[in-house]
This record gives C-alpha cells, sequence and structure tokens, in this order.
C-alpha cells in the first residue's frame, strides 16, 4: 500500500516531539510533525480559520489558552493577536517545544503534559475565554486518554468561553472519502497509478480517532451542559477530506 507522506509523521509521541523541537537539521513545520508542503504558505489559512471559529478578533482583554502550540508560524501569529487586542495567552507544550517561542509580556508559558499541568488550573477554571489545541488530540488518543483531557478542558472554559478541537483526523471520514469518485480520482494522482485506495471498512484501528470518538466527544460535552459541533475545515487545506474539528461553546 502507497504510504502518503504525512504518514511519516503519523504516530509522534509527546517525548518524539519533545527530542524534533530542538532538532535543527527539521524545518519548523517538520518539527512540529508536518512535511513542508502540508504547512508552508497554509498557516495564514488555518490562523484565519481559528480566530474566526473562536471568535478571537472580538473584544479584548480575554484569556486564551493555546495546548500543544507547537513551534512554527501559527504560535506566533496567535501571539500577535493576542499582543495587539491585549489579550493575555497561555502556551502549554513541552519545555523543549515551549523554548523555540519567543518570551513576550503577555504571554505565560507552562510546560508539561496536558492535562498533567496543575498550576495551569489555579485560578483559571471557568475563566478561559478561548482554548485551542490545534492538531493535537489524535496524539493525546493514542498515548494519553481523550476524556480526561476533555473534561478538564471544559472546566477551564468561563461562560460564554469557546473551546477548539482543531485538526483532528478522523479515520471513518477518511474511509469515506477514499470510497468517494474524489478520493479515488487523488489517490490516483497522488501515487500516478490507476489502482484504486483500499478501503477497509469495519476493520479495528487500534489508537485513531473514529466517527465514534468524534461523536462520543461531541455528546459528552452536551451532557456536561456544552453546547457542542462538527465544523468543516477550508477546502484549501490539503488534509480537510480526512479531517475536521469540533467546536465546544459554554452557554
Ligand atoms: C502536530 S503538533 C501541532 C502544533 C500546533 N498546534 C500546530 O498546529 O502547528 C502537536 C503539538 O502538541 C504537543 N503535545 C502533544 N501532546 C500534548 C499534551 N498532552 N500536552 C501539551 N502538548 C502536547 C506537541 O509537543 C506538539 O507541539
Amino acid at each position: 500500500m502507497v504510504r502518503h507522506d504525512h504518514e511519516r509523521f503519523a504516530e509522534l509521541t509527546f517525548d518524539d516531539f519533545r527530542r524534533m523541537a530542538t532538532d535543527d537539521s527539521l524545518s519548523p513545520y517538520e518539527k512540529v510533525g508536518f512535511p513542508d508542503e502540508y504547512r508552508a504558505g497554509l498557516e495564514e489559512v488555518i490562523f484565519d480559520d481559528i480566530v474566526g471559529k473562536l471568535a478571537l478578533d472580538g473584544g479584548s482583554g480575554r484569556l486564551v489558552v493555546d495546548i500543544g502550540p507547537g513551534c512554527s508560524q501559527l504560535p506566533r501569529m496567535l501571539s500577535g493577536l493576542c499582543a495587539r487586542l491585549d489579550h493575555r495567552l497561555v502556551l502549554v507544550d513541552s519545555e523543549e517545544m515551549l523554548s523555540q517561542l519567543p518570551d513576550e509580556r503577555h504571554v505565560t508559558k507552562l510546560a508539561g503534559r496536558y492535562p498533567d499541568v496543575p498550576e495551569l488550573f489555579v485560578g483559571r477554571r471557568g475563566a478561559v475565554d478561548a482554548l485551542l489545541a490545534y492538531s493535537v488530540l489524535h496524539y493525546v488518543f493514542a498515548e494519553g486518554n481523550v476524556w480526561r483531557f476533555l473534561d478538564r478542558s471544559l472546566e477551564l472554559l468561563a461562560p460564554g468561553g469557546s473551546m477548539l478541537l482543531g485538526d483532528i483526523p478522523n479515520v471513518s471520514k477518511r474511509r469515506r472519502f477514499f470510497a468517494s469518485e474524489a478520493g479515488i480520482a487523488h489517490h490516483q494522482r497522488f501515487t500516478g497509478e490507476d489502482r484504486p485506495p483500499a478501503v477497509e471498512w469495519g476493520a479495528p484501528e487500534p489508537g485513531k480517532i473514529d466517527d465514534a470518538v468524534i461523536l462520543g466527544l461531541l455528546a459528552r460535552s452536551r451532557a456536561a451542559g456544552f453546547d457542542a459541533y462538527v465544523v468543516t475545515q477550508p477546502e484549501e487545506l490539503p488534509m480537510a477530506t480526512r479531517r475536521e474539528d469540533i467546536l465546544i461553546r459554554r452557554p
């Protein structure tokens, strides 16, 4: 079976990211697990999408938390917007990853593997206006506890606050895409071969997020008193056919 390039980075752990952060043979995109072609020139699109979904440019003086910011342009763009609007920004990632980002007055860096970052929860429960975890949840699903991640994140949201669990690869959506005409054509272009992609319905996918997990996260959030939605990505993002976002709002 043909291995798509991004799969080179598919099974990374928190500790892999720690090592990659300080490996200067890697580009900033590779340090956060993406081949350059999946991110170069596209982070502005991603950033605008995040700003819109989290309504980050409305108002000022907000408390914003980015879990797993990585070290490419995205957290720098976010920090710039927060500085302009007088938002405070808390970044939670490994020490190694955070060391790649500038120290700024409106930014608090908390090193650790979320949610095991006790300091974050001191004085911030029910106080966070916008919480972002972009392209992070699948790593937590594979090596941590996604339910604990969700529950602790819901605890942080202020009334009216929003959480974006962005860029979640969903293996069920991936199957639907590669079984479609558009998906078959995409695969044929990518491989240069006539053969359609192999799609195995009903096969176990250990460590991978599927519809059951996505819908479970929505149901659990709603049961806890939050509004929760699955939202699409901008079409120009290269994995929009296989990934989606979850947006959660505290009423
Ligand atoms: C694929 S990168 C995404 C980085 C950034 N959000 C972006 O989209 O460019 C995943 C990031 O999440 C971090 N990460 C993974 N698990 C984490 C956890 N449990 N707590 C905090 N950061 C985590 C990694 O260190 C890495 O920086």
